[in-house]
């Protein structure tokens, strides 16, 4: 039987903050999680702020050790990989675009970054490979030179999605990665991650405190509150048949006027796939 591309077995990772004077105490951040995801698959993870969404997808990248359990990536765990091997397997795109690009640098030399740091390839392959990924993300070549600064919101997001590529991972970790973003772009960068989903062959985690934004291309969706799991389905079930209290909460909070304001959640039409659904990203 193939393994999971990667297993999250029974993960829980405790914070431990404050000090001798104001008294120390505990933040159970994440509890107990269990989740598996397939080759292919596209897990939404969605849950209010707070709800741990952060702490998992840093475990998931080995950002951070658990507390207690374990992740396995292609069935080892995550703390045996070595860096480069981690990073040639699974990269994150995180929500900010403005704070996680270096301002100090060319788009090319932020996209290259990752190859220069495990010194793969030479000055000018390395450079054809950037191009390559501006292409792919629908970045105009004549960007290449240009700095963060001068970028839009959405530009700087398709960097990021280039600089997470140029290593060919098999996985992209994307922790909330339109919230930052004009409702107008939102849409945009879900579709391109649907694309760049087919063309690179990947598997995606995709985050967010808004339902809404996952529908758009989860297979599975998991519902986390107060650091645990509290629900797991099919994308389709999820929001055909929102078993817990707190999932029918999140459906509701995404009831926008297009869809009939204050129906039931239980009553929702089956949402159409496409751009024009921008609205409800918001
Ligand atoms: N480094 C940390 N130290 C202490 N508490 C933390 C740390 N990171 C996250 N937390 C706490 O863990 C909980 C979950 O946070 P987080 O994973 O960021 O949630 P989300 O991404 O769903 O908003 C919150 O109560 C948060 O304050
Ligand atoms: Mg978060």
């Amino acid at each position: 039987m193939p393994e999971h591309i990667l297993a999250i077995k029974g993960v829980s990772k405790t914070f431990t903050v404050g000090g001798p004077l104001t008294g120390r105490h505990y933040v159970h951040a994440v509890r107990d999680v269990s989740l598996s995801v397939d080759k292919g698959d596209v897990v939404g993870i969605v849950g209010e702020s707070g709800s741990g969404k952060t702490t998992l997808s840093q475990l998931v990248l080995g950002l951070l050790d658990p507390t207690e359990g374990s992740i396995l990536l292609e069935g080892r765990n995550v703390s045996e990989y070595s860096r480069l091997n981690l990073a040639k397997l699974i990269q994150p795109v995180f929500q900010n675009p403005y704070s996680s690009l270096n301002p100090r640098q060319c788009i090319e030399t932020i996209i290259s970054a990752p190859l220069r740091v495990h010194g793969i390839g030479d000055r000018a392959s390395r450079r054809k490979e950037a191009i390559r990924l501006m292409e792919a993300v629908g970045l105009p070549q004549r960007l290449h030179s240009r700095y963060p600064v001068q970028l839009s919101g959405g530009q700087r997001q398709r960097v990021a999605i280039a600089r997470a590529l140029i290593l060919k991972p098999r996985i992209l970790v994307c922790d909330e990665p339109t919230s930052a973003l004009d409702v107008s772009v939102q849409a945009q960068i879900l579709n391109l991650l649907d694309e760049l989903k087919r063309e690179f062959d990947l598997t995606y985690l995709l985050i967010s405190h808004n339902l809404a934004v996952v529908e758009h291309m989860s297979t599975k969706v998991a519902v986390m509150y107060q650091g645990e799991k509290v629900e797991e389905a099919k994308a389709t079930d999820i929001f055909d048949r929102p078993q817990h209290p707190y999932t029918k909460l999140l459906l509701n909070a995404i009831l926008l006027p297009h869809r009939g304001g204050k129906k039931p959640a239980d009553n929702l039409a089956p949402a159409p796939k496409s751009a024009d659904r921008t609205g409800a990203l918001a």
